[in-house]
């Protein structure tokens, strides 16, 4: 059997990521069928679209797409493609689980969280306008619709595997109608799973417990920008961005991807981590029903970081990009 996958290189160091896990995926044996396509500055250059064409169709035809991270300009330019991606295809869930890796040294041991960040609106709803020279208005945008089905999603991930304490992650303390009717959702939605421990938590907060007490957390849903930020901040607590992988999900296609950006200062130099995009191809392997190729590219993978001596420089190493793909390609 032949998998169809869309492959978005990105760019920055998505090119280089990609590449390497790619051939650690065709080193399993399975085969691939990569529809290559580009997004972002890249494809603008050679179509004058950002999300040209052949990648609306690509994503539509394969249902699943491998993707490296795309540069958004700051402070102006053009809005987000990752962001418009998740909108385009309704990935309105972004599930982000948390584990460390052997051997990285890291503040806390034996962290085992899940984030599940909403992903087609809130703040990153990108309606901003300028009302007069010097004030703007940026819309954070909520719906009963999109808290219910994310608090769904949620509860329904810790049911069935086996997750006891789900947080609701919020400010519904200042921004009382928005975050209010987000919390009021998931009240609701606890209220059909008596087994699973609701709790919330307000977002500033649940920054310094997870520093101080990272244990005390399961699962924890929150809207956008927040789910952003805690991702960062966990990707912190167990060696850093270049290690904790994403899925964006919705009921007809899924796209994965690193929780990371496209790192301009390591970009070319064959420096990037590539395990977070990996892991997040690992989730995308149980995703097409390839668990068994999954487990041996994990077995493998964390071989090489109880070894130590083919890692890269962010958790401590000397190996490149490259080399580090091909030290999870022998230890399969
Ligand atoms: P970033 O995640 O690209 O980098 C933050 C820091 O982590 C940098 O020091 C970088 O070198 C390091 N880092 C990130 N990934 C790494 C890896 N795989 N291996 C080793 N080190 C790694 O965040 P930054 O600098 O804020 O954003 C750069 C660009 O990426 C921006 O244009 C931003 O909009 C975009 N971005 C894209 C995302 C996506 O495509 N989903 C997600 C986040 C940011």
């Amino acid at each position: 059997m032949t998998h169809k996958i869309t492959l978005i290189p990105g760019d920055g160091i998505g090119t280089e990521v990609t590449a390497a896990v790619v051939r650690i995926l065709e080193a399993t044996g399975l085969k691939f069928e990569w529809e290559t396509v580009l997004a972002g500055a890249d494809a603008y250059e050679k179509y004058k679209e950002y999300i040209p064409k052949e990648l609306t169709t690509s994503i539509e035809r394969t249902h699943v797409a491998l993707k490296g991270p795309i540069t958004t300009p700051v402070g102006g330019g053009f809005a987000s493609i990752n962001v418009k991606l998740r909108k385009q295809f309704d990935l309105y869930a972004n599930f982000r689980p948390v584990r460390n890796l052997p051997h990285i040294p890291t503040r806390y041991p034996d962290i085992d969280l899940v984030i599940i960040r909403e992903n087609t609106e809130g703040l990153y709803s990108g309606l901003e306008h300028e009302v007069v020279p010097g004030v703007v208005e940026s819309l954070k945008i909520m719906t009963e619709k999109a808290c219910t089905r994310i608090s769904r999603f949620a509860f329904e991930y810790a049911r069935k595997n086996q997750r006891k304490k789900v947080h609701a992650v919020h400010k519904a303390n200042i921004m009382k109608l928005s975050d209010g009717l987000f919390l009021r959702c998931s009240r609701n939605v606890a209220k059909e799973y008596p087994e699973i421990t609701y709790a919330e938590h307000i977002v500033d907060n649940t920054c310094m417990q997870l520093v101080m007490n990272p244990y005390q957390y399961d699962l924890l849903v929150m809207e956008n920008l927040y789910g952003d930020i805690i991702s960062d901040l966990c990707a912190g607590l167990v060696g850093g961005l270049g290690l904790v992988p994403s899925a964006n999900l919705g009921d007809e296609c899924a796209i994965f991807e690193a929780v990371h950006g496209s790192a301009p200062d390591i970009a070319g130099k064959n420096l990037a981590n590539p395990t977070a995009l990996l892991r997040s191809a690992l989730l995308m392997l149980r995703h097409i029903g390839q668990a068994d190729a999954a487990l041996k590219i994990r077995n493998a993978l964390e071989k090489v970081y109880r070894d130590r001596d083919k890692l890269t420089k962010d958790v401590g190493g000397k190996a490149g990009t490259s080399e580090f793909a091909d030290s999870v390609i022998a230890a399969m």
